[in-house]
């Protein structure tokens, strides 16, 4: 008897050795360089869902891949071309995911190849929970089977969301995936889609490289200033490898104005946040696109410091938002949340320096004549300045 508690004694902490060793390393797996390589900067890319929901097929995808190279989007940064919820349909008897066969009927392997082919990656949308939000199959209790699936079919990105998953805890549900994608034997970057519920960015970061904060964006100023203004606080907890994400960009969809879609990609800019663009971009138009692609906006978002910005100064419906840049300098919004055009100024206090500063304007690409511890500019209603400022 004694022996065998002695043996059982033995055996516990053994067992204890090595669930405590295993914790350890899956959760140095999610710091590991390989996992903060997937997403050095935030991701960008385009995803199916803000313009199309459910409809979506392997044409559009197609199209979807030839319109980010031709219209420039590719050259800018874009590279990721993700297919949201909709296209499952089904399990094999085996358990294994079916896409759908009339929308898909190339299957998700062939759509994969096609999008590489034009140096671009691939993503795809699944559920930790029991069905996805459209009432598709979800991932739950197939986790490992599913991240195989995904990387034998050349799945870059997965994007998995929360629908159906009552009773269930989320660090844990998206810890799974976590393992079942790092054993899948593809590099895929993990995008975590639970709405905010239970404070993801206390434990994301270990768990996937973003997290959306908040519930789902829609084309309409209030419900993108509301989203994109309250992050203020989230920002020390974001970094190379894992980002807080305000969701995809509703730029050119229509619903908002053109001032307002410059508020949208420069605050996401200032945020870190990845972008995904959800718009129609085989039909965009000039305006549209010089908005998605503007270099020193994009420079901005993708800034290798990876310093998530937080907002400095607000008095009423004025904010002024800085982000400090891996060159030393920062990046500054002046946002107009107000009715009518008004003035706003940014200390360079509020940026921690005083004295002379240099400062350029992203969006029209102009340097400005050097300022004296502040520089004011118009803001237009919703609208947005967004400056580079340097100490001389
Ligand atoms: C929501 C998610 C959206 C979209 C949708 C698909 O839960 O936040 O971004 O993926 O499900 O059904």
């Amino acid at each position: 008897m004694k022996n065998l508690l002695g043996a059982l004694t033995v055996a516990g902490a053994v067992l204890t050795v090595f669930v405590t060793d295993h914790a350890a390393k899956a959760q140095a797996d999610a710091h590991a360089p390989s996992q903060v390589q997937l997403a050095a900067t935030p991701p960008m890319g385009w995803n199916s869902w803000n313009k199309f929901a459910c409809n979506v097929s392997e044409q559009l995808i197609r199209e979807t891949a030839d319109a980010i190279v031709s219209s420039g989007m590719k050259a800018a940064g874009y590279q990721y071309v993700n297919v949201d919820d909709c296209w499952q349909v089904s399990r094999n008897a085996d358990g294994s995911i079916v896409a759908d066969p009339k929308r898909f009927p190339s299957g998700m392997k062939a759509l994969a190849d096609y999008v590489h082919s034009k140096s671009l990656k691939f993503g795809l949308y699944t559920d930790a929970g029991r069905m996805t939000c459209q009432k598709r199959p979800g991932s739950f209790e197939h986790e490992v089977q599913d991240a195989q699936t995904y990387a034998a079919w050349g799945v870059d990105y997965v994007k998995i969301d929360w629908c159906y998953a009552e009773g269930l805890d989320p660090e844990v549900q998206y810890a799974k995936f976590r393992d079942a994608l790092a054993h899948s034997g593809r590099p895929i970057v993990l995008s975590i889609c639970n709405w905010g519920v239970k404070a993801p960015w206390q434990w994301a970061p270990r768990n996937g490289n973003l997290w959306r904060t908040t519930g789902d964006i829609n084309d309409t100023y209030d419900r993108m200033s509301v989203i994109g203004f309250s992050q203020n606080g989230l920002e020390k907890f974001a970094g190379p490898g894992h980002w807080n994400d305000p969701d995809m960009l509703e730029v050119g969809n229509g619903r908002m104005k053109h001032d307002e879609y410059l508020t949208h990609m420069s605050l996401w800019a200032l945020l870190a946040a990845p972008l995904l663009a959800g718009n129609d971009v085989r039909t965009m138009d000039s305006e549209t696109k010089a908005i998605l692609t503007n270099s020193e906006v994009i420079a901005v978002d993708q800034d290798p410091k990876g310093v998530q910005g937080h907002r400095v100064w607000d008095e009423g419906p004025l904010e002024v938002w800085a982000r400090p840049l891996a060159d030393g300098s920062y990046a500054v919004g002046l946002f107009n949340r107000g009715e009518s055009q008004l003035p706003i100024t940014v200390r360079f206090q509020m940026l921690g320096f005083s004295g002379t500063g240099r400062l350029r304007d992203l969006w029209t690409h102009q340097d400005l004549a050097p300022q004296e511890n502040s520089y004011t500019a118009t803001v237009p209603k919703h609208g947005t300045v967004m400056l580079k400022v340097s100490q001389h």
